[in-house]
């Protein structure tokens, strides 16, 4: 037996699903992924075998400059040697708010917590704080806010979610202001928040984030936008800054800290102070956990952010995710696969479709295709770009893409079951196992 089978066992029989994150489980890799990972170092990872990835997952693209970046580390283990935590608020902790605050425009006050779930599910419940009102207007295209119910009882895993709390998330389309009227209609005084993704898979267009900001402010309900991926990605202050947008509440994680767990909810003051303790007003139980200001995270966001402005790390992410989406593009018409293999969405940040004969996205053909980058080495069960994916890498990912299209064309040629070695990669969101 393999390293990777013994653990991956082991993985399974010890925890549910066999990881921490849906997203990170076996049943969503194609079955020639490594099942479990030892260690990571730039943007190379190593099984429990001690067989080598290049990694464009990058844990739940929460590394963003690379793994193990020493400076980034070392201002982590400074704080660790500093006692990693305190009876009172401390020093980091304050000095971290500073940073994000002096670095976003729109944000006059901050909480930290460790998981995104936690910033995300506290905005929503600060809106209804805010507004008195019982609806969480959500975007349906993106694909992911929290781990809580109001989210998750809103989507085909709603299983041990009440009926009654279910009702109190509604749907708008992305890119669809139409839509959204329709909502604000419908629900006239009753929103309490709306929030989406500034970006996912899809760009803005016609406006649409700051044409959504407007009805949220004719229909008093707060505007939260989820910058959660798209924070310290598409700028150094995030996509918000990118498409001129200004939100009423604003949350973060991946990439604030380099993958050191950090998270932030960010605002106005006469929103997030209702989580403060001014006298007279009516206490909210905004985000209060032992471990939210864990002095290692946060002096990793302090240097982060150092480091972000020094290297320019955001310039280098879009240069290299337009060098990857051009030749991935490129490779694809030489194939005559344009319409079977291509990337949608921002350059920095690139969504991969992998299309069967229908020419509609499919599972298995994706098994197919990222197979065959696993057989060269590639991990990409999505493409998150860092600052140390260099111009070698991309180059190499980009040999690896061409293997794999010629596995393509022969699948779409033939019969596609024949060319998936182990399981069919299946999507997180779904009812029955
Ligand atoms: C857009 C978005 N919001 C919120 C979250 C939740 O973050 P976390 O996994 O840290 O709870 C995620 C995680 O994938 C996300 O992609």
């Amino acid at each position: 037996m393999t390293q990777n089978e013994i653990y991956g066992k082991k993985a399974h029989d010890l925890i549910p699903a066999g990881a921490h994150t849906y997203s990170r489980t076996d049943e969503t890799f194609p079955g020639n992924a490594p099942r479990v990972i030892d260690h990571t170092k730039g943007v190379y990872a190593w099984d429990v075998d001690g067989n080598k990835f290049l990694d464009y997952g990058m844990a739940c693209r929460s590394v963003t400059v690379g793994y193990g970046f020493e400076r980034i580390s070392d201002a982590a283990i400074a704080q660790i040697r500093n006692g990693n935590t305190a009876t009172k608020a401390s020093k980091v902790e304050v000095d971290a708010a500073e940073t994000l605050v002096d670095l976003i425009p729109w944000i006059d006050m901050v909480k930290f917590a460790k998981n995104g779930s936690t910033v995300t599910t506290a905005a929503t419940k600060l809106a209804r704080a805010y507004t008195g009102r019982k609806y969480i207007a959500r975007c349906l295209e993106h694909s992911f806010f929290s781990y809580d119910d109001w989210f998750i009882g809103d989507t085909v895993m709603n299983c041990g979610i009440p009926q009654e709390i279910r009702n109190l998330t509604i749907d708008f389309h992305y890119n669809d202001i139409e839509s959204v009227k329709k909502m604000f209609e419908e629900h006239k005084g009753e929103i309490a928040c709306l929030i989406m993704e500034p970006s996912e898979s899809e760009e803005p267009e016609n406006n649409f984030l700051q044409e959504v900001g407007k009805l949220c402010k004719e229909n008093g309900t707060v505007y939260i936008l989820d910058e959660m991926i798209t924070g310290f990605r598409w700028d150094i202050q995030g996509a918000c800054k990118y498409y001129g947008v200004e939100p009423d509440l604003v949350t973060y994680g991946k990439g604030m800290a380099n993958g050191f767990s950090v998270t932030a909810l960010g605002g106005k003051r006469e929103i997030m102070d209702l989580g403060g303790l001014t006298p007279g007003k009516e206490r909210v139980f905004l985000i209060s956990t032992t471990h939210g200001a864990e002095m290692s995270g946060l002096g990793a966001f302090i240097e982060t952010v150092k480091v972000y402005k020094e290297l320019g790390v955001t310039d280098q992410i879009w240069k290299m995710g337009k060098k990857l989406c051009s030749g991935i593009a490129e490779i694809a018409k030489e194939s005559g696969l344009s319409d079977y293999i291509y990337t949608t969405g921002a350059e920095c940040s690139p969504n991969l479709v992998i299309c069967g004969k229908d020419k509609k996205p499919s599972m298995e053909y994706r098994t197919v295709f990222l197979q065959e980058l696993l057989n060269k080495g590639v991990l990409m069960p999505c493409i998150a770009i860092a600052y140390e994916h260099k111009d070698a890498e991309i180059d190499y990912t980009l040999d690896a893409v061409r293997s794999a299209a010629k596995v393509m064309t022969d699948a779409l040629n033939g019969n596609v079951e024949d060319f998936i070695t182990g399981n069919v990669i299946k999507p997180v969101f779904r009812k029955f196992n």
